[in-house]
């Protein structure tokens, strides 16, 4: 087997993250939230510094943000608040590893879906969005709806909303009213880097997103990243100059075109761009961007807990420490970034910025033609896990999708562990949270964060599996050795001819002469027919594989 990218990644972060993979109680997010608690941050009170007091006045939101500098404020906004999983950022603000990305979805889904996602039964408290989606203002809709229908099914069920319901444990403000942490990833677009755009985006962001910062129940922490480090006229389907004649007056007149050179770089560090720039390359206005999102975050009277980029390579994140205040809290990255900049993960963990992974389904799951091997090990890990939470009863519906069955080959049967879970828990046990994007209700509970966190914690050997899988599937180099169901014919009573019969076509192949008494073992796979023959006396039988990648059956003749 070839060097595997993702077998380094494994084991440059495991190697870091071994205490709570090897801590013997709890599922795993319980352990890396125990980690992250238990770590470098749990002493810091200073990043304990959540607020307990909402207000639907953004001026009074202040204490959202766990910079450091603000005063201590002990309530029970602590990590074992979250019944779903978090992690800690460098700035001490929780953020869910569990996401959904609504990034590019057709609007009319948008609302309903995060809706749905909010439901108790899946409990989504991440939604990844970008400025240039324009569904800001849905996703505020969607998140008032979904934490509305909660109060409301809270008060049906009687505790009228005064306590918490099973699996949230979220605030209680003061008027003994639920309030639901939810937070929002959202990007600035390339048209709008430099200080000033940044800034006008930003604004219209956090103005499209008003519904749900006032809402008196929502408590939205939004994180605001770079989406691209510049246009790239190389990239086919970016219209650097297009976009730039098309974008709205407003933010023409806000700043300007970041890829003017004459204005982020007239060969002295300034610009014409506002506001300490230090510019000194074309094509660097993503650094007065960064200027404008480190005041942002400053300021407590808006609710942006966190600063990130996306899209952004290591050596445009090593130049942050050449003029930054603040490295990014996040960093947001196509799958194919996982695979083939190794160095990009190994900087990140070590400067303790947190992952986002996109493209999961497309990159990863929908390449399955080009690596069947590598599918069939994945569904062979995913059968692994599935036995292993059936047989102690930890396989309820709000697992596997409600039952429903998915097209294609990502799951072995409907009531299992799917190899898109596999790969989406593969990923937060190396804490990297996920935000696949989904219209489907099925996968929605299939990727929600009541879903995964209850998927244990794979083995080294799982692990290994998984890694080289997903490389295989991302790089169109499928595995060189195949998964199969492994099936013994024992002949028990008669000798046997054992043929492979292919039902399409009615062919036949002989495989083997099964002496009674002896066994013949033989790979195949689900949905494959043998027929039988009795060497004396003619009589024939028919077996079909009924059964899933990774498993052994035995078959009396
Ligand atoms: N930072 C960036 O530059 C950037 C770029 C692209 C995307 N994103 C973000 O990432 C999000 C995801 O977009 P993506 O491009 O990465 O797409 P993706 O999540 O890789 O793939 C989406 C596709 O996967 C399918 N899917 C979802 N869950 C599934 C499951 N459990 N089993 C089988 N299929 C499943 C969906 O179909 P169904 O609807 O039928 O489930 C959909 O067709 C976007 O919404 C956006 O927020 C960010």
């Amino acid at each position: 087997m070839k060097y595997s990218s993702f077998l380094y990644l494994s084991f440059l972060l495991f190697a870091i993250d071994k205490p709570w993979r090897t801590h013997a109680q709890g599922r795993f997010f319980g352990r890396l939230v125990d980690l992250v608690a238990g770590g470098d941050n749990t002493n810091n009170t200073n990043n304990k510094n959540h607020r307990n007091n909402m207000n639907s006045n953004i001026k009074n939101r202040r204490n959202r943000k766990d910079d450091g500098s603000s005063t201590t404020d002990n309530n029970n906004d602590d990590d074992n608040a979250h019944e779903f999983p978090t992690i800690r950022l460098s700035n001490g603000v929780h953020f869910p590893l569990v996401g959904l990305g609504v990034g590019n979805m057709q609007p009319e889904f948008v609302p309903a879906v995060i809706s749905h996602g909010l439901d108790e039964n899946k409990n989504i408290r991440l939604i990844d969005t970008a400025h240039v989606s324009k569904n800001e203002f849905l996703v505020a809709r969607g998140i008032v709806e979904g934490v509305e229908n909660r109060l409301l099914k809270s008060t049906k069920s009687g505790d009228g909303g005064a306590t918490g319901t099973a699996g949230d444990k979220d605030k209680h403000d003061d008027e003994n009213k639920q309030v639901h942490e939810v937070h929002v990833i959202t990007k600035v677009w390339y048209t709008h880097l430099g200080y000033q755009r940044t800034l006008h985006s930003a604004r219209e962001s956090l103005e499209s997103f008003g519904e749900a910062i006032d809402h008196p129940n929502i408590d939205l922490r939004i994180h605001i990243l770079l989406h691209w480090p510049r246009c790239y006229d190389e990239i086919p389907w970016m219209d650097c100059k297009g976009e730039e004649e098309h974008l709205p007056e407003a933010t023409k007149r806000a700043g300007p075109p970041p890829n003017d050179a004459s204005a982020f770089n007239n060969g002295n560090g300034n610009s014409n761009d506002t506001n300490n720039n230090t510019n000194t390359n074309n094509g660097a206005a993503w650094k007065d961007s960064w200027r404008a999102l480190e005041e942002l975050v400053a300021d407590t009277t808006n609710p942006i807990a966190s600063i990130g980029v996306s899209n952004f390579h290591r050596r445009e994140l090593e130049e942050f420490d050449g003029f930054a205040k603040i490295l990014p809290h996040l960093v947001e990255t196509n799958t194919w970034s996982l695979l083939y900049d190794p160095l990009l993960i190994e900087f990140c963990h070590r400067r303790n910025i947190h992952l986002v992974a996109y493209n999961l389904m497309e990159g990863i799951l929908y390449q399955a033609k080009t690596a069947p091997f590598a599918t069939h090990h994945l569904l062979s890990v995913a059968n692994d896990i599935t036995n292993d939470m059936r047989r102690k009863d930890l396989l309820p519906a709000a697992v596997v999708g409600n039952g429903n069955s998915n097209s294609n080959s990502n799951k072995n049967n409907s009531n299992d562990i799917s190899a898109a879970q596999v790969v989406l828990a593969w990923l937060l046990q190396h804490s990297i949270s996920v935000v696949p994007r989904t219209t489907s209700l099925a996968h929605l509970q299939e990727n929600s964060a009541v879903a995964l966190s209850q998927i244990p914690a794979m083995n080294d050997d799982q692990v290994k599996v998984v890694a080289q899988s997903v490389e295989a599937l991302i790089s169109g180099e499928d595995l060189t050795e195949d998964a199969f169901v492994t099936l013994t014919f024992h002949a028990k009573s008669k000798d046997v001819f054992l043929y492979w019969h292919d039902p399409e076509f009615g062919g036949e192949i002989e495989i083997a002469k099964i002496q009674k008494g002896t066994s013949f073992e033989e790979s195949s796979h689900p949905g494959h027919q043998f027929k039988i023959y009795e060497v004396h006396g003619g009589g024939t039988e028919f077996f079909d594989v009924v059964g899933n990648y990774g498993e052994h059956k035995h078959i009396e003749l």
